[in-house]
């Protein structure tokens, strides 16, 4: 039977709970906006992906891009997760987190000299090289410290990931990776740099996949390379086949880490290579709720309807820079029709809009609307944009709930001003 994804927010007739947790108490305690995060649903997420891969060695390195706070990265490691940091700061996080920095990966476009050498002092795990330039820098670095940096080349297949543009990042026309079909030479031309030792092969080729094949395609790809690797003696201790699974916006899902797995095991069987994954979204995306309060409501003559939220593109920045669709949810459904509704942000950008003509019942001044599946890419990507402040993140687990971060204040803001 297929498995059903775990859905923590539900409605009942006492209103909306997370788990076992009535949403309105956590707005008692902080206020409007706030991100509600279900620690059961990150298990669960976590585990599905873990067991998908279970009979072929692999490590997660969850993606600290798709939400990095303290509370959740605690929690990832309790389950078994090691890292991966997209700059010096995620790394300096999950060392804060607990993680080992020999359980880091290091991945990124554009790392700097002090953060490469940063990462190499502190005997980061693997750097994923995203340039024969950048394994060239990591060799002069390490040289220069006397040590030797673990490192894997990140490929740049061509192959169309098929989900948003702004998030496929394995297309030539992409700035990710070296074209894979050099990455051969370059390992050849360097294998012998006193600075680098080569253990791996990096790829990832975008976000919110939902279709297998790209995936398997992309394994195939990375396989294929591996085996011309130690066919010319690099020792490879893994592969590495990025993140990008994606997860359902719509309440049900689309890929599993099963179908996954499916995917890209027979590829990965053919040489036996323990593999790493980088997954973000599909940790934690299902398991993030922003709850928000209706500020105004406005009726125009040509029959539109806007619900003002005093959460926007601050907080949320995924509709405004992606058009992303998340299910939005009335705390306080009105019996009668529903209508069609646009939710909009409170901020001076006509793209500080969460959806067009969603279909809601009535929505009055002061209700409470939940936006769901905004546990990846949410948080992270909030600014303080028209001087509005960090909302805070609650973290409930089973009947209880913990603020993991507060409300930033005027005060911490204007504590870096002069
Ligand atoms: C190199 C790399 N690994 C992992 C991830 C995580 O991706 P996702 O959240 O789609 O799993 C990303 C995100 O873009 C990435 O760039």
């Amino acid at each position: 039977m297929r498995r059903l994804v775990y859905l923590p927010f539900q409605p009942s007739p006492a209103g909306l709970l997370c788990d076992r947790v009535n949403v309105h108490s956590i707005v008692e305690a902080v206020g409007t906006p706030a991100y509600v995060y279900s620690a059961e649903a990150i298990r669960r997420a976590y585990r599905d992906i873990d067991g998908a891969f279970a009979e072929y060695p692999h490590a997660i390195h969850y993606a600290l891009k798709a939400n990095s706070t303290l509370a959740l990265l605690r929690l990832l490691r309790s389950l078994g997760s090691r890292a991966d940091a997209n700059s010096w700061g995620e790394i300096e996080v999950a060392q804060r987190a607990g993680f080992a920095p020999s359980d880091i990966v290091f991945t990124g476009v554009g790392k700097t000299r002090d953060e490469l050498a940063s990462a190499i002092a502190h005997d980061v795990g693997t750097i994923n090289a995203e340039s024969a330039g950048e394994l060239d820098r990591i060799a002069s670095i390490a040289t220069q410290q006397g040590r030797v940096a673990r490192v894997a080349l990140r490929v740049n297949p061509d192959i169309d990931a098929k989900s948003h543009p702004n998030i496929s990042t394995g297309l030539k026309s992409n700035k990710f990776g070296v074209p894979i079909q050099d990455a051969r030479a370059i390992y050849a031309e360097r294998r012998h740099l006193s600075g680098l030792k080569f253990v791996g092969v990096h790829i990832h080729i975008g976000s919110q996949i939902t279709s297998a094949e790209p995936l398997a395609r992309a394994a195939r790809a990375l396989v294929s390379l591996a085996r011309e690797l130690c066919a010319d003696g690099v020792a490879l201790e893994h592969v590495d086949l990025g993140g990008g699974l994606g997860i359902g916006y719509e309440g049900r899902p689309l890929l599993t880490p099963s179908d996954y797995a499916a995917a890209v095991l027979p590829e990965l069987r053919q040489i036996g290579i323990p593999v790493v994954l980088e997954p973000g979204r599909a940790v934690v995306g299902n398991a993030g709720a922003l709850v928000s309060r209706v500020v105004d409501v406005k009726r125009f003559p040509d029959g539109r309807q806007f619900a003002v939220l005093d959460a926007g593109m601050t907080e949320l920045m995924r509709p405004a820079l992606y058009g992303s669709f998340h299910r939005i949810l009335s705390l306080a459904p009105r019996s009668g029709d529903e209508s069609a509704w646009d939710i909009v942000g409170p901020i001076c950008e006509s793209s500080d809009v969460f959806a067009r003509e969603r279909l809601l019942p009535e929505l009055r001044v002061d209700d409470l609307v939940a936006v769901l599946d905004t546990g990846a890419y949410g948080a992270v990507m909030a600014s303080n944009y028209n001087r509005r402040f960090l909302a805070p993140e609650v973290l409930v687990d089973n009947d209880r709930f913990e603020i993991i971060r507060r409300r930033q204040t005027l005060d911490d803001v204007l504590a870096l001003e002069s």
